[in-house]
């Protein structure tokens, strides 16, 4: 018997903080109302499954100081999103809220506020947030090793799923949590909202990454690609079984853009195109001086590498990741051999390390291709994220999802009203009650009463 037909799910990824998304000419404004606006009202328009929002609650540094080659600032999301809820009716509205800097009952109080707002709209990205150095805006540097950030995000979900859950016929009834991470007692202030509580999604791919996905998310927002993409979704699903969910019960989407063109000679000279106006050779030096953590401005951006190695003791606070010394050399020998292989300059190697992984064609290949990869069981769609904003989705509404439509596997109308319903997923109620019980067996205790009048 052959395989059914999988259908697509799409989300849209408002692209901010990028290194180079704001180099495009036809860029606007990341904080101007009109540029969210527009984005996710053509996301809309393509019958998009969600519009997501990701958050970085720290701007980017280079060598201590702002960074000057992209544009720095960020909304609120909750707020902004609060917005959009007005000027959209259908598409579902998802803030990145990260469980390592935020609070349990205010996190669940304005995503419940968000979800009633949207009528059923709410997704909450839980994300565990990479490093000390954001801590510091919330005077916790250092704080939390990266399994903690796992555990205490595994308790946060919980409790706010008791928190929502906590209203019943009679109005609020009372709990009590408490577990290694939080002690919270009191009454939810917000009742119950449409969706009971927002559609939760996860992006992170570590060992704890994964099984915290597997025991809570419902849609992952993955960067996996290719055979690496298909390997973490057959992994991911198989640890399903383990929390009782069914492999459909979890969307898993890896984020994508794209380059069309009329033909796909003329996409792959998009591509090159865009790529060159995207690394100005300014960039392409600061790409570099952050891994070596040294001044390398004197360097020709179009001449070889550096041939001096990395300095072993910056350790850029700025880049966590990049902190120890042996990583960078090892990334700096690596990018040696293959620009020597390719015969690259530095901005050559800075275009090729930083373009992605882009569908490239005409809009029929592009369909073609992102079908392909969803019925081979890499993906259940993708967070398509345009390369610029507010305009850079227009070209995949008008142009690519049609395709997808004609292929019969991309919904032509909304068939639902909550975010949840778009994914096609169970009710909350089930796993409310799985949160609870794990919540009193292990993790907390869980104490409900009626309030008193
Ligand atoms: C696709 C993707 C998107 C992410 N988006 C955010 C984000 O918007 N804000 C944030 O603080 N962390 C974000 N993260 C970081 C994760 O929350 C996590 O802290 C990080 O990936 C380390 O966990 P891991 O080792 O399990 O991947 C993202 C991670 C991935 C893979």
């Amino acid at each position: 018997m052959s395989k059914p037909v999988k259908q697509m799910h799409l989300a849209a990824l408002f692209p901010v903080n990028h290194l180079t998304v704001w180099r495009d000419p036809r860029a606007g404004s990341q904080v101007e109302f009109a540029s969210y606006s527009h984005l996710a009202r053509t996301a809309e328009r393509g019958k998009f499954d969600v519009f997501l929002l990701a958050d970085f609650p720290r701007l980017v540094e280079h060598r201590a100081e702002i960074s000057d080659v992209g544009v720095a600032g960020q909304l609120d999301q909750i707020t902004v999103l609060s917005a959009l809820a007005s000027v959209t009716n259908r598409i579902g509205l998802a803030a990145t809220v990260n469980a390592t800097f935020n609070e349990p009952f205010d996190a669940a109080r304005r995503l419940a506020t968000l979800d009633h707002l949207s009528g059923g709209r709410c997704g909450w990205n839980v994300v565990t947030t990479p490093d000390a150095w954001t801590g510091e805006n919330f005077r916790r540097g250092g704080y939390l090793p990266h399994a903690d950030r796992y555990l205490r995000a595994a308790e946060f979900v919980d409790v706010a799923r008791i928190l929502w859950g906590s209203w019943g016929s009679h109005g609020a009834t009372r709990f009590h949590h408490e577990g290694a991470h939080f002690r919270v007692d009191g009454r939810f202030t917000v009742p119950t909202s449409p969706q009971v509580y927002p559609l939760t999604i996860q992006a992170g791919d570590s060992e704890q990454g994964r099984e915290f996905a597997a025991a809570t998310a419902e849609m992952i927002y993955s960067r996996r690609l290719g055979l690496a993409g298909q390997a973490f979704y057959s992994d991911v699903k198989r640890r399903l079984a383990r929390y009782g969910r069914a492999p459909e019960h979890v969307k898993i989407m890896p984020g994508v853009s794209f380059i069309l063109g009329d033909t796909d000679e003329d996409a792959r000279e998009n591509a090159e195109l865009m790529q060159r106006q995207a690394v100005s050779p300014q960039l392409a030096i600061w790409y570099l001086e952050r891994t070596w953590g040294r001044d390398l401005s004197a360097y020709d951006p179009d001449g070889p590498l550096p041939d001096v190695d990395p300095d072993p003791e910056a350790a850029p606070p700025d880049w966590p990741g990049l902190a120890d010394a042996a990583v960078r050399l090892r990334r700096v020998q690596k990018w040696r051999a293959f620009a020597a292989e390719q015969n690259l300059g530095i901005r050559e190697l800075v275009m090729k390390l930083t373009a992605g992984r882009p569908f490239i064609g005409t809009p029929a290949r592009v369909a073609e291709q992102m079908n392909d990869y969803v019925q081979s069981d890499g993906a259940d769609g993708f967070v398509v994220v345009p390369r610029f904003a507010p305009g850079g989705l227009d070209d995949f509404v008008d142009q690519v999802v049609p395709e997808l439509q004609n292929r019969g596997v991309f919904r032509t109308e909304y068939t639902d009203h909550t975010l949840r319903g778009h994914f096609g997923l169970p009710a909350p109620s089930e796993h409310l009650q799985k949160a609870l019980r794990r919540t009193a067996a292990g993790v907390g205790s869980v104490r409900t009463g009626a309030a008193k009048p």
